[in-house]
């Protein structure tokens, strides 16, 4: 029964790491987080117990930024000697535990155990009270080494379909600082965009935010748009993007983010932050060359991208230069969907300035827009 318990290790390799995971894997679950991108790792789990192990370099920083996204959670921090400053700290941002090993090995378990007790307890109360939990926002990328590839067509309708046929919190966040382009494709003018929220965005919250979106007509998603403007584009840094996506978490459920082709170390950051990159391409030589240029970057940059990076395929018609077959033998990734092109269909709709999808179970819907409900509504399965 206590196998079931799952404990997060989180810290440098090293012998206290491995001397804890020996002695915990005889009751728990234990799984190991390394340092270099713990942040993102974790947040594809539900940890309720994390240990923080010594050797991290700011583990006051890693310990605040944990309980930003996982405020109901149990950390417990376990080092080699004692450091009062250090603890008062960590006691400070509400560290549960310390401990000192090798010397208290005996307290780590009951205190460990009591935490599991602790923990069921609230984990009923708070199913009882809410029904789900907040803080646990998923962040989906859709982005391309190539322009014109279709991210902002495919992000936007993908926000909208996913608010039409789902009761989440969906909102998109139109990245392209520079160009835009969201706005035009949901058929909304803007007098208010994210560098709005450049005042607030230390104590960044939930009204901030809908206070600065807007709302799309027909399906009520919400987006936070570009400024358009280069120069204000510099004024946003990494903290900004990364502050933003983790406020985005705690308020919504499904966080959608258009980005650029270029790679900047916003780009970088809003990648890193994301639970699945879609990355988007047409079915051609051009394509795959620039994809296999992607990745490698990506590899360079250690951009953790296992089990995140998918493909989506655009324009699919029949005069494609290569088949879905033909892709599958050049890359590994897993292709999640196939957009075909529908060029007078789309033109219309951009042309009147309406977006691909009005309601609920609708009937009369361009082919791209019928894909994407397709890949929607099986995701939500
Ligand atoms: N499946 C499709 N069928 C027909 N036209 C499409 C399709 N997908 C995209 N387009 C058209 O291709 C053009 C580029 O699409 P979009 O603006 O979404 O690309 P992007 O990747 O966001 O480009 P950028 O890199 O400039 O931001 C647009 O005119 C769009 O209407
Ligand atoms: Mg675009």
């Amino acid at each position: 029964m206590m196998k079931d318990m799952q404990l997060f290790l989180v810290g440098e390799d090293n012998e206290l790491r491995k001397d804890l995971a020996d002695l915990l894997q005889m009751s728990y679950k234990v799984l190991m987080i390394d340092l270099e991108s713990w942040s993102s790792e974790i947040r594809r789990y539900d940890p309720e117990i994390v240990i923080f192990t010594e050797g991290s370099i700011n583990p006051v920083e890693m310990i605040k930024d944990f309980y930003q996204d996982f405020p109901n959670a149990s950390v417990m921090y376990v080092h080699t000697q004692e450091d009062f400053q250090l603890l008062r700290e960590l006691t400070r941002i509400g560290t549960e535990d310390f401990i000192i090993l090798p010397d208290e090995k005996e307290l780590l378990e009951s205190r460990l155990e009591q935490l599991w007790q602790k923990r069921s307890v609230v984990r009923e109360s708070a199913v009882a009270s809410t029904g789900f939990k907040r803080g646990r926002g998923q962040i989906f990328a859709f982005y391309s080494g190539k322009g014109g590839a279709g991210k902002t067509l495919i992000s936007t309708a993908f926000a909208q379909t996913l608010k039409l046929e789902s009761t989440a919190q969906v909102l998109h966040i139109d990245l392209n600082l520079q160009f835009g382009g969201a706005e035009m494709y949901l058929g909304i003018e803007s007098n208010r965009s994210i560098i709005d929220l450049k005042p607030v965005i230390n104590e960044l919250n939930e009204h901030h935010i809908r206070n600065i979106s807007e709302k799309e007509n027909y399906s009520k998603l919400e987006l936070l748009a570009s400024p358009m403007d280069a120069e204000v584009a510099e004024k946003i840094d990494e903290e900004f993007i990364l502050r933003l996506l983790r406020a985005c978490k705690r308020s919504y459920d499904f966080i959608i983010i258009d980005l650029p082709t270029t790679v900047d170390v916003k780009t970088f950051t809003a990648l890193e932050e994301s639970d699945r990159i879609y990355y988007v391409m047409t079915l051609d030589t051009p394509a795959i060359r620039v994809l296999k240029n992607v990745e490698e970057l990506f590899k360079r940059l250690g951009l953790y991208t296992h089990e995140r990076l998918e493909l989506v395929v655009n324009q699919v018609g029949r005069d494609n230069e290569l088949t879905k077959k033909d892709l599958e033998r050049f890359v590994q990734l897993p292709i999640t969907a196939e957009i075909r092109r529908d060029i007078k269909g789309i033109q219309s709709m951009i042309n009147k300035g309406e977006p691909l999808r009005k309601e609920m179970k609708e009937k009369k819907m361009v082919g791209p827009a019928k894909d994407i409900q397709k890949w929607v509504s099986s995701m939500l399965k």
